[in-house]
């Protein structure tokens, strides 16, 4: 009988395999496993402290949204080889450090293209055709108590979506198929991406722009970029001065792109007219917010990225790919090719 190389994997993920989702999905996959000796426990974490405790002993950790795996964090867990991050964000991992101590971290980008295109597209159907806030307001008694004075009711305008101009910031994979979801609307759709060059962006039908440009064009604007540190805060006090009174901005993106403060006060002065936010910063969003009161802001948890297809495809391929680093085989995908001077990973 041949000896099986013996690896511990340690969730720290707060949404897949941990105390309350069970790790069954997981070891059903690992039970599966003929060549190597696995063993998985879950210890969901967010804080350096926690994660250094918890990766002691770690082969490989299989990480969210929310763990901060910073450098004190890399250079305190020396015996993980690989990072695999469930999702596509990898704005709470430090690539850099990771590569310098020679841990790989992969990701899987796409899994949920199309659930968060899907999701900034409801948002934007929801903030023009004002749903949530006339389902609200109905429930509140509003139709009852007016009787059937259309203005009244309606509490607002409602521009026709054919007429507006949504603005893209980030074209990538997901703004991309925002793109090519409105564009059967009628929609003027403007993009902004210092990266991605404007021939792809005109053959979709879409108009390059600098992001000046979009913010004082768009009435619609949705974000698509991710978490750096030349988009923290890119949204700020004024990028939102730059925007028609008229506007209404959606983030499915990362929380900390958009200054929530600067967003809160340009919509309590009118400034601004509504926004749909699926990321926030911090997360979750405090009871004390002041978003929680306003009726033209749609909340939602972080969710874009859900489906039951999703989450099953994202959670397999996370420690799949996380299994060939252990093998010395390449995944995928290596989020911080640095590290290939250090590890030599097979194709
Ligand atoms: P992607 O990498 O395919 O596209 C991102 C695009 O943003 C690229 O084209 C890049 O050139 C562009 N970009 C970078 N810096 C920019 C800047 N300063 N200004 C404008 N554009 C810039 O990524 P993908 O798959 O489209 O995902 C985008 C982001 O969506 C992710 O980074 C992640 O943070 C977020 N996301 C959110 C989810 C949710 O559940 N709410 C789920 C999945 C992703």
């Amino acid at each position: 009988m041949t000896t099986r190389d013996k690896y511990t994997i340690v969730v720290t993920s707060d949404r897949y395999g941990n105390e309350r989702g069970g790790l069954e999905f997981e070891q059903e996959l690992i039970d599966a496993v003929e060549d190597l000796d696995l063993t998985l426990s879950s210890r969901a974490c967010i804080s350096e402290d926690a994660l250094i405790s918890a990766a002691q002993g770690a082969d490989a950790l299989l990480v969210s949204t929310r763990e901060a795996i910073t450098r004190r964090v890399l250079e305190n867990i020396p015996q993980v080889k690989v990072i695999s991050r469930y999702g596509v964000g990898l704005d709470n991992v430090d690539l850099d450090a990771a590569a310098d101590v020679g841990i790989v971290v992969t990701h899987y980008p796409g899994y949920c293209t199309s659930e968060v295109a899907d999701h900034a597209l409801a948002m934007i159907l929801a903030l023009n055709r004002r749903i949530v806030e006339l389902d609200r307001s109905l429930r509140a008694g509003v139709w009852v108590q007016h009787g059937p004075a259309t203005r009244t009711i309606l509490g607002g305008p409602v521009q026709p979506l054919r007429e507006q101009t949504l603005g893209i910031i980030g074209f990538g994979r997901i703004g991309q198929a925002v793109a090519a979801r409105v564009t059967p609307f009628g929609v003027t759709i403007l993009a902004a991406d210092p990266y991605v060059d404007p021939e792809t962006i005109r053959a979709v039908g879409a108009e390059p722009v600098s992001l000046e440009e979009l913010l004082r064009r768009s009435d619609i604007v949705t974000i698509h970029c991710p978490l750096t540190p030349e988009t923290r805060g890119l949204i700020d006090a004024d990028a939102l001065a730059l925007m028609k009174p008229t506007a209404v901005l959606v983030n499915t993106a990362r929380g900390p792109i958009v200054d929530l403060p600067a967003l809160a006060q340009a919509l309590q002065e009118g400034r601004l007219a509504g926004a749909a936010l699926d990321v926030v910063d911090p997360e979750p969003l405090p009871a004390e917010s002041p978003f929680y009161q306003m009726p033209n802001v749609i909340l939602t948890p972080h969710s874009a990225y859900y489906s039951e297809r999703s989450v099953d495809v994202v959670r397999r391929e996370t420690l799949l790919e996380a299994l060939q680093v252990l093998r010395g085989k390449r995944p995928r995908t290596v989020a911080n090719p640095a590290v290939l001077e250090k590890v030599t990973l097979e194709p």
